[in-house]
């Protein structure tokens, strides 16, 4: 008897320590994905938002009513035709165009009044070129910067619901690890910081090496479940840039099953859009020998290891690749848009004090 009551007492102590941690999960504000929605638009009209060139000159179907089609955003009308300039109620600009001269903003026209014009680019600030020539010329941004007007990140987390179907293994970590460290890198530059991080790194433990800088180049097809065999990933960036977090982490990491690495945006902004353990940040720690030592540690750690795969049972990840989707953004967010705004300095903001070039 007194046996039975002692195991329960432990079973309810441990089953209360994971709820617990579920609700810590739980109570992780993850602010960018409450996204000011489609449904708090009540102005009952269109939003026409006119795409001025494709980014990278590739067009993309905007045959029906996409906005509405493909994301259930409602009254959004993405048009490219410049017929529709007086009409446009945003104008947006992708930024590589216009910095290498094969388009070039319309200037010459007289602005309709109310109309705001929008930059876009997804690129870390060393590769917008300068942005100078475009003082006092943009009302929004769009881009993957958090504070942008249209936060448009590479990818975010949405919360499951309930009674989703979820695959038991999409939530667990892979089974067949046999590396512990991996790294796919193309352009290695020994300036950067992740290859020096990766030189101390690897004087402490293994780190398996793919891509065409160690000449064995990974497929398209080969890359995840090459991944879910390492135990982490060096989701390391090419671009020390506030809230610059890729699909290195959002697609590599998280769709491959290993625990990234993650080194490029600060711990906080890393930390702003993703659950606790589900990364670890290169600044966590004092030295690179005492993250080397630790993910020694937890490979071999099962129970803890595990505990990096968690998170999954509460959200999923949401890549965010199609121009389309971005754009319609605009529209989910034209309500909340500050009525008036010009950016004087556009270059000073892209640049922002925190993100260091390199
Ligand atoms: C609004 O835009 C949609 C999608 O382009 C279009 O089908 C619809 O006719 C438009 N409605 C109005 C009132 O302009
Ligand atoms: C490892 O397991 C995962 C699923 O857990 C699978 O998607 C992946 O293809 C496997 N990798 C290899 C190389 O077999
Ligand atoms: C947009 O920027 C232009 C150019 O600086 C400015 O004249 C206009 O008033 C701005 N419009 C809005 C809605 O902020």
């Amino acid at each position: 008897m007194k046996r039975f009551v002692l195991s329960s007492v432990l079973l309810l102590f441990l089953l209360g320590g994971w709820l617990r941690e579920i609700q810590d999960l739980k109570a992780v504000t993850l602010s960018p994905f409450c996204h000011k929605n489609d449904i708090r638009q009540s102005a009952h009209r269109n939003v026409t938002v006119l795409l001025w060139h494709w980014p990278f000159g590739f067009p993309n179907s905007l045959d029906g009513d996409v906005c509405w089609d493909l994301y259930h955003i409602p009254r959004c009308h993405l048009v490219v035709q410049h017929s529709f300039y007086n009409t446009a109620d945003v104008v947006v600009f992708h930024n590589r165009e216009l910095v290498r001269g094969h388009q070039k903003l319309p200037l010459h026209l007289p602005r309709p009044p109310g109309q705001r014009w929008a930059w876009m680019s997804l690129e870390s600030p060393e590769h917008n070129g300068n942005l100078q020539q475009y003082a006092n010329i943009f009302n929004l941004t769009i881009t993957f910067r958090r504070d942008a007007d249209i936060s448009i990140p590479y990818g975010e987390l949405l919360p499951r619901r309930d009674g989703e179907d979820e695959q038991g293994s999409e939530v667990a970590a892979p089974q067949n690890k046999t590396a512990l460290v991996c790294w796919v890198i193309s352009n290695y530059r020994k300036r950067q910081k992740r290859s020096q991080v990766y030189k101390q790194l690897r004087a402490i433990i293994p780190v398996k090496l793919y891509g065409h800088w160690s000449r064995r180049p990974l497929s398209p097809k080969a890359l995840l479940p090459t991944i879910s065999n390492c135990y982490f990933y060096l989701a390391f960036e090419n671009s020390v840039t506030k809230d610059y977090i890729t699909e290195k982490l959002w697609r590599n990491s998280y769709g491959g099953g290993a625990v990234p690495i993650v080194l490029g945006a600060s711990l906080s902004d890393y930390k702003a859009v993703a659950p606790p353990r589900s990364f670890i940040h290169v600044d966590e720690f004092a030295t690179i020998k005492a993250l080397g030592e630790h993910l020694k540690h937890l490979a071999e750690d099962k129970k803890r290891y595990d505990e990096y795969f968690r998170w999954k049972q509460l959200w999923r990840v949401k890549l965010l690749a199609d121009w389309r989707e971005r754009l319609c953004r605009v529209c989910s967010q034209y309500n909340t848009l500050p009525q008036y705004k010009v950016y004087a300095d556009l270059e000073a903001w892209v640049s922002a004090p925190n993100s260091k070039w390199v």
